[in-house]
């Protein structure tokens, strides 16, 4: 809770571009949390360092990134879009909860284990303590909800168990962040193996849509989307693909599926794939133009940047203050 408001905390890594799935699954509807939470959505650059960048790149990515999320419908004057490099609470608290997370615990994380394997040249210590930094970053705004994916849910009990560890020694200090069940989308899976998850990540470019993708290339990756080797186009656990199709298509018009179905009884895959690939092309244009035009206004972006900074800096030194208090660091003397 943040002055009466329930807040809602994401963080979101700048490697890799946006998918159709992370606009269809979760952002397109964030859009609709703003008057019921205080929304913190952090570009977590200090999380990306974990993994060797580019540091031009890096920048470029992060900027990108927060711009897209102001072109794809958050309001920048009601959600803080912001920098976790910005804010130096993030680090400075996480360095405070390394201190009451335990060895046993982070060795015990999936993706710190999956991480390790694919980047075996550079195991360090921020790749280990990378879910004690995410606890910092939902703890500093005593989230009451977290958007996770289900890669993340063993992230966010570890904040769980670390908030409640610290509570128990000094008070109610933090709030015990829960994951975000509202309105579920999309669940919008590859095109290329339509029995993995859609992945900004996936190797294979042909397997998901960017959002930047321009119209030619998005047509043509639904052109070569898996499918079965029937021809009908009906919503079956049995046809991944299709339903997969359907389901983006769905998500894209605002039309049921029973609607779909009647509606391409009588096509075959071919056409159906066309207008799978027009419906996403006329969804994504605009939130494409808001962006083209939002990266030529750079004093404007910059005014969210500061603006947003300052009022994450606001609520994050806040709690902040009352840890390093509890913890018994010696008041800060004002003049
Ligand atoms: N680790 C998350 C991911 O890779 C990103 C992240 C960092 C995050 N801090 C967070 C997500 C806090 C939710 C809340 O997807």
């Amino acid at each position: 809770m943040l002055d009466g408001k329930k807040s809602l905390f994401s963080g979101m890594q700048a490697t890799g571009t946006l998918t159709l799935g992370n606009y269809l699954g979760a952002l397109k509807n964030w859009v609709d949390l703003e008057d019921e939470y205080e929304c913190f959505y952090c570009v977590v650059d200090l999380h990306s360092i974990t993994v060797r960048q580019n540091p031009a790149e890096l920048r470029k990515r992060a900027r990108d990134l927060l711009t897209l999320y102001i072109a794809a419908g958050l309001n920048p004057e009601k959600n803080c879009i912001y920098y976790q490099s910005h804010v130096s609470a993030h680090s400075e608290l996480a360095w405070i909860l390394n201190c009451f997370t335990y060895m046993g615990e982070l060795n015990r994380m999936t993706q710190f284990k999956d991480k390790s394997k694919k980047h075996a040249d550079n195991i360090n210590a921020g790749l280990f303590t990378y879910p004690v930094l995410m606890a910092a970053d939902i703890l500093l705004f005593q989230s009451d909800v977290v958007p996770v994916g289900s890669d993340q849910k063993q992230h966010l009990e570890i904040t769980r168990d670390i908030a409640e560890r610290f509570n128990s020694i000094y008070g109610d200090v933090f709030t015990i962040p829960e994951p975000y069940i509202g309105k579920v989308g999309a669940r919008i899976m590859s095109l290329q193996e339509p029995s993995k998850k859609m992945s900004k990540s996936d190797e294979n470019p042909n397997a998901s849509i960017y959002l930047m993708d321009d119209p030619d290339t998005i047509i043509r990756k639904f052109k070569r989307a898996v499918t079965d080797s029937d021809n009908e186009i009906r919503y079956s656990e049995e046809k991944p693909g299709i339903r997969n199709l359907i389901d983006i298509y769905s998500s894209a018009t605002g039309k049921t599926i029973p609607e779909i179905e009647k509606e391409f009884a009588s096509s075959g895959y071919g056409d159906f794939k066309l207008a799978v690939g027009e419906a996403v092309v006329s969804l994504l244009k605009p939130i494409q133009d808001k962006f083209a035009e939002l990266s030529k206004d750079k004093a404007y972006i910059n005014s969210i940047i500061k603006n947003n900074a300052d009022k994450a800096n606001y609520y994050a030194n806040k709690t902040l203050r009352k840890v390093q208090k509890k913890v018994g660091f010696p008041e800060r003397i004002r003049s």
